[in-house]
């Protein structure tokens, strides 16, 4: 099946003042639908048409890097605009994932802050995550358009910290979006739906 562009969740206007309508128009209408043309491109002709897009991602990293990035990106984007809802963040987290994050991390507190942290210190285009290794959550970084899908786990939240996704908003201001994202942003009920996946 060919990749195709999500209409967002909510409206433009849904998610400000803590993200714009500028900056989803040309993160959601721009980037993300330019790595579903490329990366339809990329995938025509190879063994991976057809498939299911985490098969194509997991399959295509190391093998085919043009594939990889369009794909990737593909992939945490369709679950990026799901990771995020208008009066979202916050402490509502549901039961058993506050559970198992409180077992594995420590606190919600201290998860904030190393999430946020993990998205400060992602070295240039990236990604930070909450992720399912081995049985327990996690925080893990990736470049550009890897996720924890290349790295043995199952992603079930992540922040863009790719320019494009903050710059209009923040400027060079990277630890006050990831800020705003965690408090204002994050919709856990579908981190709670991921993690439940995951968890099987
Ligand atoms: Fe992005």
């Amino acid at each position: 099946m060919a990749f195709t562009l999500p209409d967002l969740p909510y409206s433009y206007d849904a998610l400000a003042p803590y993200m714009s309508r500028e900056t989803l128009e040309y993160h959601h209408d721009k980037h993300h639908k330019a790595y579903v043309d490329n990366g339809n491109k990329l995938l025509a002709g190879t063994e991976w048409e057809g498939k299911p897009l985490e098969e194509i991602v997991k399959g295509s990293f190391g093998k085919n890097p043009g594939l990889f990035n369009n794909a990737g990106q593909h992939y945490n984007h369709i679950h990026f605009w799901k990771w995020m809802k208008p009066n979202g963040g916050g402490s509502k987290i549901p039961g058993d994932l506050e559970k198992k994050i409180i077992a594995d991390l420590g606190s919600v507190e201290k998860m904030k802050e190393d999430f946020a942290q993990a998205g400060v210190t992602q070295f240039g285009s990236g990604w930070c995550w909450l992720a399912v290794k081995d049985g327990k959550i996690a925080i893990m970084k990736s470049a550009n358009g890897e996720s924890p899908l290349v790295q043995g786990a199952s992603p079930i939240l992540g922040c863009d910290v790719w320019e494009h996704s903050y710059y209009i908003d923040y400027r060079n201001r990277r630890p006050d979006y990831l800020k705003a994202f965690v408090d204002h942003l994050v919709n856990w009920d579908y981190v709670a739906e991921m993690y439940e996946k995951a968890a099987k």
